[in-house]
Order: C-alpha cells, then structure tokens, then sequence
C-alpha cells in the first residue's frame, strides 16, 4: 500500500515547529525523511515571492502544509479577514509554487470548521459543501474549505498528488495554554489547575455541559498525516478523529480528576452553550489510511495535565 517511501525523501513540514508541526517532525523522522520544518521567521508563505524562495532553497519532495493564521474563539472573532485571506493566500502559493517546482505531493492539513453547522452527525467529509461555515470560524473555514478544491484541481490540471486531512479538535503536550490561543482541553485543564492550587472549593463551566465535541490527540494526528503522505489516497477530504464523541461534561470531569482537583465541577446554565453535538465519521480514514487513533482519551488527558504541570504559562 505504500506508494512513496518516506526513508531519505526530503519533506518541508510548514508550520513544523507549532503545536500538531512538532509531532509532525516527529512522526516523519521515524520513517527516515529527511524533515526541514518552518516556521513564518523563515519564510512568510503569505508572500508567494517568499513561497518560490522556499522551494528554491529547500528543494522539497513533500510539503506537509500546517501553518495557519489560527487561535482560539476571540481570534477569530476579532481576525475574520486576515484569517481567510492569509490561509487561502498560503495554500493557493504553496499549491502553484509547488506545481511549477515539481513537488512530488503536497499534504493539506484542514479543519472541522469548513463544515457547515446544520451537516448531518456523524459529519461525513461529503456534506461539507452542503451549506456555509458560519459563525467566528466560518471566515477560517471557508478559506480551508477553498483549499480542499484548490487541491483537487492541481491534481487534476497539473498532476500534483496532494492528501486533504480534516482532524477533530486536538489536544496533547505542547499544546497552547495562553489564553488568547487556547482551545478547549488547555483553557479547561489551566482553569483545574488554578482552582486546586488556589484551593477552591467549586468552578462554574460555562453552560449544561451537555454539547458533545471530540478529541484526537497531536501524536495520534501526526501518523495519520504521515500514514497520507506514504500512500496513494484519492484527493478528497479525511476525517481524521476517533469518532468517539464527548461531553464537555465528561470531559471536565476526567480534567478535574486528571488535576486531583476534589471539589464541586459546577455549570452555570445561564450561560449560553455552543453548538450542541460535533463527532466525526471516521470511515474514510480507516479505509484509505488503514488509520484508528491509539491513544485513549483520559490518558491523553493525564499525560497533558503532567505536561503543563512541568511546563506552566504565565
Ligand atoms: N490545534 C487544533 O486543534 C487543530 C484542529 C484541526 C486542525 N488544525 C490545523 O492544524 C494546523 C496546525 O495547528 P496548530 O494548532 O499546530 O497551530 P500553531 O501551533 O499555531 O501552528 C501554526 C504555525 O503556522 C505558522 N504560521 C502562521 N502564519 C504563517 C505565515 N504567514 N508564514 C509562515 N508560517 C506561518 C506559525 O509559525 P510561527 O510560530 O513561526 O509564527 C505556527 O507555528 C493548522 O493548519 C490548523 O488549522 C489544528
């Protein structure tokens, strides 16, 4: 099944040295490539002069495309325009750069904010053109959603070999925990923190607590991604998730107790909550990559409380 040996191959990992970009490396290193990874002081991919200087200077037979102008809810809230026009503009430059540089294949990593809101449960990587992405990530979404398109057409005008990966929410060691760019599983596991080591004795969650989202972890993400880069797949959207879908409930509680944190994990209901249920199917990815997350959900949280226990942020 595998199409393209991964061992010596020099491969440009965009956004490497983030969050998911570090097990990224990580993951490709194991299979012998040779891993260049970038961050924007090296090159900023929104200036495509920027992007043909890349593969002038790095000579890349894969691109695993992760940067993103990305954060957390605020961000996009206060980033709409600059978040689709700067994720559009570095993947359009990477894809047309690429082609003209004979890049061997090109691994898009995308988001669960293309979807639309009202997509059928499971979300299956069919529906995703079956209404907008709205609300604070649409603008973010709609600009990975173009990409995936952008793909398909670069395969099918010039021949450019490119994956479209989808992930769930993820979460794991190194994950970011400053507030500004904090997704759900840091902002939670920094609030049990600080509430055990304050000693208090109840936190209020925002919300029922009853919306349901679900989590893969970075290194369960990363094998996946490489599992995309080594074989033939079709250029079409992949789910990549456990299709295990949790509460924020259930979720708070296995934090708190991954904290120690013994006290009263409260919800203040006259708050609003999200969207109600998010999971994802994960058929395509078994399929296509031979792909199931390894890594169970409260280990992954246990491993990520020690982690930022260790590792804390002002
Ligand atoms: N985290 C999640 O839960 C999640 C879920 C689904 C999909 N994803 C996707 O996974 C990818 C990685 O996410 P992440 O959480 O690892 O984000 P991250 O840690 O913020 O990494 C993004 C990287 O993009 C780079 N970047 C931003 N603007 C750039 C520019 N103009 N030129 C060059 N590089 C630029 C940044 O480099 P510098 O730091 O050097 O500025 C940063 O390291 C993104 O594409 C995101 O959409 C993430």
């Amino acid at each position: 099944m595998t199409a393209l040996d991964l061992g010596g191959r020099r491969v440009v990992v965009t956004g490497g040295r983030g969050f998911l970009g570090r097990y990224v490396c990580k993951a490709f290193e194991g299979r012998g490539a040779e891993v260049v990874a970038l961050g924007s002081s090296d090159y900023d991919l929104t200036e495509q002069s920027e992007v043909r200087r890349l593969y002038q200077e790095q000579s890349p037979s894969v691109v695993v495309h992760l940067a993103a102008a990305c954060g957390g809810i605020g961000a996009n809230i206060e980033n709409p325009a600059r978040f689709l026009y700067e994720n559009a503009l570095m993947g359009l430059s990477l894809l047309e750069e690429g082609r003209r540089a004979g890049l061997d294949k090109l691994v898009l990593i995308s988001t669960t904010c293309s979807y639309p809101k009202d997509a059928p449960l499971p979300l299956q990587e069919d529906s995703i053109w079956s209404g907008k992405p709205v609300g604070a990530t649409g603008p973010y979404g709609m600009a990975k959603r173009l990409l995936h398109e952008a793909c398909e057409t670069y395969g099918r005008q010039y021949g450019l070999p490119c994956a479209v990966l989808v992930p769930a929410n993820l979460y794991g060691p190194g994950d970011h925990f400053e507030e500004e760019k904090s997704h759900v599983i840091p902002a939670i596991i920094r609030r049990y923190v600080e509430a055990k080591d304050a000693g208090l004795e109840s936190v209020s969650n925002w919300g029922t607590g009853t919306p349901t989202r679900e989590f893969l972890h970075a290194a369960d993400a990363a094998e996946a991604i490489a599992l995309a880069a080594e074989r033939d797949v079709p250029c079409e959207p992949i789910n990549l998730g456990t299709g295990v879908e949790t509460s924020i409930a259930d979720l708070t509680t296995m934090i708190a107790a991954a904290v120690g944190y013994e006290g009263e994990v409260a919800w203040d209901t006259s708050k609003p909550d999200g969207q109600p249920r998010r999971y994802l199917d994960v058929s395509r990815a078994r399929e296509h990559l031979g792909f199931s997350a390894a890594i169970d959900l409260e280990a992954g949280l246990r491993e990520t409380v020690d982690w930022y226990r260790a590792n804390p942020v002002e």
